[in-house]
């Protein structure tokens, strides 16, 4: 037994081999079981798919990099559910391809923005934050209030997503570009932030 020890131990190959077998054996022990727990498949009560229009805000929340500096994780510590309301439960994700929990906290959680501010206060803040925050560090993005929507592959996403098991009918899908066409990106960003963390009451 001494033997096999000293064998792992001088020889960097095996032992990375080894610790490599150790890892995935733990992190799988860890992972596997939540594969298969109802409560985190099942939607909380209340969670609504998506809107056409709160759909192509997620777009535009991805692609402008909001994820980078907001996270949509309340961690259940005092601290924060103070700040931000209810942590956030497995059921509020079951429908997020991906989700945008993300990590960085340049500003605040957004988990739960939904309904906090007006629609008006939120296109005032995004067109140029310091407007209504004087000491924010968040980029302006006055180009949403321009660029407008034509819809052409939100019944794509829409499908896309039904097929990951959101319910969408097909009367979501037949009608989903004209829900969408015409409205500016700051519409549909919007409405998706307004939609965020409030199926959890
Ligand atoms: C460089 C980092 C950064 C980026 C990128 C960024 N933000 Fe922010 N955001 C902040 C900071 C810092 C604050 C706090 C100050 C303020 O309210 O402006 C903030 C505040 C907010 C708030 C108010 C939250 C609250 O509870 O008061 C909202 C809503 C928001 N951001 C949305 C967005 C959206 C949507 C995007 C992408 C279009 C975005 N942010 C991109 C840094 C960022």
């Amino acid at each position: 037994m001494k033997n096999a020890h000293e064998l792992v131990e001088k020889n960097v190959g095996l032992l990375t081999i080894l610790m490599m077998v150790a890892i995935s054996l733990g992190g799988m022990a860890q992972i596997t079981p939540l594969m298969f727990q109802q409560q985190t498949m099942t939607p909380v009560d209340g969670l609504k798919p998506y809107t056409a229009l709160q759909m192509e805000g997620r777009d535009i929340f991805i692609r402008e990099g909001c994820v980078g500096c907001h996270s949509q994780m309340i961690r259940p510590f005092r601290s924060e559910t103070e700040r931000y309301g209810h942590y956030s439960v497995a059921g509020e994700s079951v429908w997020e391809h991906p989700f945008l929990w993300g990590s960085k906290r340049t500003g605040p959680d957004l988990a739960r923005v939904g309904g906090r501010y007006s629609d008006e206060w939120h296109k005032v803040h995004l067109i140029n934050p310091r407007n209504v925050v004087p000491e924010s560090n968040m980029p302006g993005f006055p180009w949403l209030v321009k660029n407008t929507l034509d819809g052409e592959l939100t019944a794509k996403k829409l499908s896309v997503f039904r097929d990951f098991g959101v319910p969408y009918t097909d009367e979501d899908i037949a009608g989903a570009q004209a829900a969408v066409k015409g409205k500016t990106e700051m519409e549909a960003l919007i409405a998706y932030l307004q939609s965020l963390g409030t199926a959890l009451k």
